[in-house]
Formats: structure tokens, C-alpha cells, sequence
């Protein structure tokens, strides 16, 4: 299983990659979290985040046909070629889903070795195999976005599990610790987390109270 941190901010992701670097496997982002955070340029993103030791990158490659999709991605790759040089740093293009996606992602595995894709805004096992079936390495179903419809992410993370085995799974949209939880219980191969659930993740009071006892207690 792995873990990834979903963010934008440039703080954030610094911080994150500084102390949580044990435990997490890559970033994944967004195009309203450029917008949030006031990022305009995906080269300036790429500049400032080169030297961190992210790992793996997603970034969405936008278009309204296939070969826009594909010309931004070899645009991304690029990008990650030029700004990044740590040994692990690939990058992981993130796909909305459509029919024009799937294209997208057949050609750019036609044309290419061990590209990565992530399909996003799963929300339906059958998009969660038509994406898999174009040669997708991951689906991404957003759990709190389709909480906030009143659907129920776990029943769906259950269904797409069951038919299409839980391994190209990146669940995302998680809004709290007991999203992740869920997701562990059920061997979800991929996880992305805001930080605020990362910090959430590490706290439990038995743990702070037994470091204050051990600390009493060894320097007596
Ligand atoms: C990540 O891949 C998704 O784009 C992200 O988790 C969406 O999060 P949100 O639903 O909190 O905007």
C-alpha cells in the first residue's frame, strides 16, 4: 500500500517531503489546487518544487481531444525531465476521464514504455474498467466528493475492489482519518491524503500519554 500527500502548496508539499518522507510515495495535484494557490504557470511549479524528493508526480493533462491530452503530457514529461533530478521522481499523468481520456491513455501506452496514468473522477465501477480496460495503471474514484452527493464512497471502493481487484485503485477526495482506515482495512493499493489527515493519522492519546510517562520516568 502507498501513500500519497494531495496537495498544491509549495509550504506544505516542502514541509511534508521534509519530515513525512518515511511514508510517502509521491504527490498528487490538481488543477483547482493550482488555481487555490494562485498557480498560474505549470512550469513555475515544476521549478519550485525540482529539488524536493517527491517521488512520483501526478499532474492532469487537460484537453478537449485526444491529441491535446497527449501533446500536454509530453509537455509534463518534459517539464519533469528538465526541473527534477532525483532518481525517483516520475510522473504520473492524471487524466479527467471521457472517451477522448481513454484515447489518450491507449496512445500514450501505445507510443511509450512504463508510462504511468492515473483515470480521474471515477465515480462508477464501469468507468473504473473502461478506463483499466484502455490500459489505465490507476483509477481514481474522489470518496468525499461523492459523500457529499449523499452516494457512499465505501460502497463503491467495495464494488470496484470485488470486480476489478483493489491494486490500480488511487482513492482520493479524503477528508478525514477514518477514510483512510476504511481504505486500509480493505487493502487499497494507493492512497492520497491532504496533509491535515496526514498530521490526523500520526495522533492517538495513549500514544502522547505513554511518551509523557517515558519521558518522567528515564530522566528520574
Ligand atoms: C486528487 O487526486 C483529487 O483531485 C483530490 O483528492 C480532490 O480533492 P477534493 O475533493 O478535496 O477537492
Amino acid at each position: 500500500m502507498r501513500l500519497f500527500l494531495d496537495s498544491a502548496n509549495i509550504d506544505e508539499i516542502e514541509e511534508a517531503f521534509e519530515e513525512y518522507y518515511p511514508v510517502l510515495s509521491g504527490l498528487t495535484t490538481n488543477p483547482t489546487f493550482f488555481y487555490r494557490e494562485g498557480i498560474i504557470s505549470i512550469d513555475s511549479f515544476f521549478e519550485q518544487i525540482g529539488d524536493i524528493p517527491i517521488g512520483e508526480l501526478h499532474v492532469e493533462a487537460m484537453g478537449d481531444t485526444c491529441d491535446k491530452i497527449v501533446e500536454q503530457c509530453d509537455k509534463l514529461n518534459e517539464l519533469n525531465h528538465h526541473y527534477r533530478s532525483n532518481v525517483d521522481d516520475s510522473i504520473a499523468y492524471k487524466i479527467p476521464f471521457s472517451l477522448h481520456g481513454l484515447q489518450a491513455v491507449e496512445n500514450l501506452n501505445t507510443f511509450a514504455q512504463n508510462i504511468k496514468t492515473n483515470v480521474h473522477l471515477i465515480y462508477s465501477v464501469n468507468q473504473a474498467f473502461l478506463a483499466l480496460a484502455a490500459g489505465a495503471t490507476y483509477v481514481c474514484p474522489l470518496m468525499g466528493r461523492y459523500d457529499d452527493i449523499g452516494s457512499d464512497s465505501l460502497t463503491l471502493i467495495d464494488e470496484i475492489n470485488s470486480i476489478l481487484g483493489n491494486g490500480s485503485i488511487l482513492a482520493a477526495s479524503i477528508r478525514h482519518p477514518s477514510h483512510v482506515k476504511s481504505l486500509l482495512l480493505k487493502n487499497v493499493g494507493n492512497i492520497t491524503v491532504p496533509y491535515k489527515v496526514l498530521k490526523l493519522m500520526m495522533d492517538h492519546p495513549l500514544t502522547e500519554r505513554g511518551i509523557l510517562e517515558f519521558n518522567e520516568h528515564e530522566s528520574r
